[in-house]
């Protein structure tokens, strides 16, 4: 079993609350165990530049309370090229890096998967606000972002009811609908539109107002997931079908910052030393992921063959019946 000595880390794709607790928890932990950090900057943009710091814990002490993420990070087109990840693999070789450990979500995966056709070692932990990567049951970021989305429709509602009008919140989670739901049923919504339920079809949602206006309701809250379908749209198909005032409100990027919750800061932690403890028992090419509560690792072929698209059912269930 090859000793591991140096590590990369770094961080990718989409930003995410808890992302810098895991950065701090593989550095300490590979303290820990006499493995040296290299932090990577803008995610595998910095892998192929070699744009590099010394990471010890003195510079990681602070940052669990910070939302994004020290080491930045990119969505990086050149990666998807062969060429350039044959680069990153010779910057690996050139500083006797042994593996790479990389935070991020579906993208930072696939990218890992390509990645280690390099001869490359690379461990993967899931950060992303989305709740989107099949493999576990949680993803860095959401429980911050499904808080973020709460607190602010409940803003939102506030000013619905003053004006008696109907309010169309468009939340982040472009293929998955965690953050809507969530938000949605903390907020008491009148109708979620999520994308693993969508059919086209606006009469759901336009009924769902209807019938509550006829009970003599005078205020309106429609929670959708961007990419299903247009907000504006859908507020003017409630507005014609109806009658009511409809306003939209894209909650956007205040979604992806803000400081970490409790959850997003421990969970954060225990996958980044997670995945030292990986490397420690000469694993290679796994994504750490979350089953039933607990730690579990998978390969990273083995994780994409994870096709899992479906909402909890219950959870929707009860979505559907709650909002009655
Ligand atoms: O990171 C996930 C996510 O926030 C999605 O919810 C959203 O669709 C997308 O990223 C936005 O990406 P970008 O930062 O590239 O605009």
């Amino acid at each position: 079993m090859k000793q591991i000595k140096k590590i990369a880390l770094l961080t990718s794709g989409g930003d995410a609350p808890g992302m810098n607790s895991a950065v701090r928890a593989v550095v300490f932990a590979a303290k820990n165990c006499g493995i040296e950090v290299t932090g990577v900057l803008r995610g595998y943009e910095g892998l192929i530049d070699w744009e590099t710091i010394p990471l010890g814990t003195d510079d990681v002490r602070n940052i669990n309370n910070q939302g994004g993420t020290v080491l930045f990070t990119s969505r990086s087109e050149r990666f998807l090229e062969k060429k350039y990840r044959e680069q990153a693999a010779r910057n690996l070789k050139e500083h006797d890096i042994d593996a790479v450990v990389a935070i991020g979500g579906d993208g930072t995966l696939h990218g890992a998967i390509e990645f280690k056709k390099e001869g490359c070692n690379i461990i993967c932990i899931p950060g992303t606000i989305d709740r989107d990567v099949a493999c576990t049951e949680y993803t860095l970021g959401f429980d911050t972002a499904a808080n973020t989305a709460m607190k602010a429709i409940d803003s939102i509602r506030d000013s619905s009811v003053s004006h008696g009008r109907c309010s169309v919140v468009e939340v982040m989670g472009r293929k998955r609908g965690y953050i809507a739901l969530w938000a949605g049923m903390a907020t008491s919504a009148d109708a979620i539109v999520l994308p693993e339920k969508w059919d086209g079809n606006y009469d759901s949602v336009t009924d769902a107002i209807k019938k509550r206006h006829e009970n003599g309701r005078n205020s309106y809250l429609v929670v959708v997931a961007e990419g299903v379908t247009d907000a504006p749209a859908l507020a003017k198909m409630i507005r014609e079908k109806t009658g009511i005032e409809s306003r939209v409100s894209v909650l956007g990027y205040i979604q992806r910052g803000g400081q970490p919750s409790a959850k997003d800061r421990m969970y954060g932690s225990l996958m980044g030393a997670f995945a030292v403890e990986l490397l420690k028992e000469g694993k290679e090419n796994r994504i750490v992921a979350i089953k039933n509560d607990l730690l579990i690792d998978f390969g990273l072929d083995e994780a994409l063959d994870i096709h899992n698209n479906s909402l909890d059912s219950f959870q929707y269930q009860l979505s559907l019946m709650l909002s009655e």
